[in-house]
């Protein structure tokens, strides 16, 4: 039987959203509203993402950021949306972003109770060449009392209120979390009206997957458990070899791992200890969403969510993906 040809009770993010508050007795108001502004960023940066090439904002705008990348006009783009959208919001105090050195405090007439630490635009090395990007944030609110400072958004991964990523993909998804067992949903653009759809209410990864994915370009500086783990997985004793699968987008190679299972490893290398994915706005909003969606998020050493942040941009090693297939990984490791 076909689906009506228009729905006319589309389940729209912002009805989505909405409900839930109307499910916290406490609830204000104002993470509907910060959510709502976050969704405004993401719709314009999806809308320059499809247009870059003819609106002349591919190619690198010339600057270097703190993290030493060449900074991409949609980098530049990306970010000023997320920034403006959130301060207008009036739900937020602190922003902590990739491409900014600092912590950005939100003018004190302008101030919510939210501390929000996003990736603008990641995967930006993929822009110019047509390959799938995406945006990704993390939401606290905060405990302290007094001026915001960076100390109110170093706090663990566990303290999350909230975390979603966007991406631009072949088509544009924003999957989202609350927490708190409350699960993780998938809601696909409709350009038609202008509004995200839900389309995968209750996302779960699978217990375990098929495929792994990790740049096989630093295999030299692999740590033996690691190298020991790939091979196994190339060439495994017995069973079928796993297949490999790596964008270079983390959005991506995390929402193709939580739809169909797998697993995804940015490690410690020789030259990069620490790996190369930044705590507070790439590994713990997807390792928030990976945990609610079943699955597990390591360090190699504890889980993503228990690292007490020490400083804004510190980076961690980060595997993540379907349960038995990160278990099985961190067992060669330890
Ligand atoms: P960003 O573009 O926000 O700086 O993030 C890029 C990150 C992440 O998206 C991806 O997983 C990783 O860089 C890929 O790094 P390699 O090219 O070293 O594999
Ligand atoms: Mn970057
Ligand atoms: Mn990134
Ligand atoms: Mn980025």
């Amino acid at each position: 039987q076909q689906g009506p040809a228009f729905d006319v009770n589309a389940m729209t993010l912002t009805r989505w959203v909405l409900a839930q508050q109307r499910t916290a007795p406490s609830a204000t108001g104002d993470l509907t509203q910060l959510l709502n502004s976050i969704q405004t960023a993401v719709k314009a940066i999806q809308s320059a993402v499809r247009k870059a090439g003819i609106a002349k904002l591919h190619g690198i705008s010339g600057e270097m950021n703190v993290q030493g990348e060449e900074v991409k006009k949609l980098d530049v783009l990306s970010n000023d949306l997320f920034i403006n959208m959130l301060k207008s919001s009036f739900t937020t105090c602190l922003l902590v972003s990739e491409e900014n050195p600092q912590v950005i405090q939100v003018e004190t007439e302008r101030r919510g109770k939210y501390i929000v630490c996003f990736d603008p635009l990641d995967g930006s090395s993929n822009i110019d060449c047509l390959v799938s990007v995406g945006s990704i944030f993390a939401i606290y609110k905060k405990q302290s009392e007094g001026e915001p400072s960076v100390s109110d958004a170093l706090k663990p991964g566990r303290e999350l209120v909230a975390a979603g990523y966007a991406l631009y993909g072949s088509a544009t998804m924003m999957v989202l979390s609350l927490g708190r067992g409350k699960g993780v949903n998938g809601f696909m653009y409709d350009p038609s009206i202008g509004e995200f759809i839900l389309t995968d209410p209750n996302m779960r990864i699978p217990e375990k997957g098929k495929i792994y994915s990790i740049n096989e370009g630093y295999a030299a500086e692999w740590e033996a458990g690691l190298a020991r783990y790939v091979e196994e997985k190339k060439r495994p004793a017995s069973g079928k070899a796993y297949g490999a699968r790596y964008v270079g987008s983390m959005v991506a190679d995390v929402h193709r791992t939580i739809k169909y299972g797998g697993i995804f490893m940015y490690p410690a290398t020789k030259s990069a200890p620490n790996g190369k994915l930044r705590l507070l706005y790439e590994c713990n909003p997807m390792s928030f969403i990976v945990t609610e969606a079943g699955g597990v998020a390591s360090t190699g050493k504890e889980p993503v969510l228990d690292v007490i942040p020490t400083s804004i941009h510190q980076r961690v090693p980060c595997v993540l993906g379907s349960k038995q297939d990160v278990e099985e990984l961190l067992k060669c490791l330890n």
